[in-house]
């Protein structure tokens, strides 16, 4: 094999793999971990409620809705942020979800 064939070859896996596990945005990423009540807060209610809708229409494509109750905000803050580039949702989306979650999540 030629050295522009391994190259080739290289770069391809890099970009395939990093398409398979793609990386919340850096907004996203860069939210910080906020309490129950500093959510309830930020958020109004028609917020939240829209939310839960991107909730339930795009988190049981691959398995089922898991419970808001059954994480912490620490816990939902760190899972949300692997889940929404599996969901494909915009940083609007991604955040009003994660807000969702947090604000029904089990007490700390
Ligand atoms: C493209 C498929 C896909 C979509 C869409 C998806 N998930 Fe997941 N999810 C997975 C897979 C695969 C696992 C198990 C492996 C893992 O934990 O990474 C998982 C695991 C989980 C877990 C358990 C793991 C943990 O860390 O507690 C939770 C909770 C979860 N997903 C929440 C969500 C939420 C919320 C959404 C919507 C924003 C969502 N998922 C959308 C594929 C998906």
């Amino acid at each position: 094999m030629n050295k522009l064939k391994v190259i080739l070859i290289t770069g391809a896996s890099v970009v395939l793999m990093m398409s398979c596990f793609p990386k919340a945005s850096k907004v996203i990423q860069s939210l910080p971990v906020e309490s129950k009540e500093q959510i309830m807060a930020q958020y109004s209610s028609a917020q939240l409620e829209e939310g839960r809708t991107i909730f339930t229409n795009s988190c049981d494509n691959c398995h089922k809705l898991k419970e808001p109750g059954s994480k912490t905000p620490e816990q939902w803050n760190k899972t949300v942020k692997r889940m929404i580039p599996r969901a494909k949702l915009s940083d609007e989306q991604g955040k009003l979800v994660r807000a969702y979650l947090i604000a029904n999540s089990k007490e700390s």
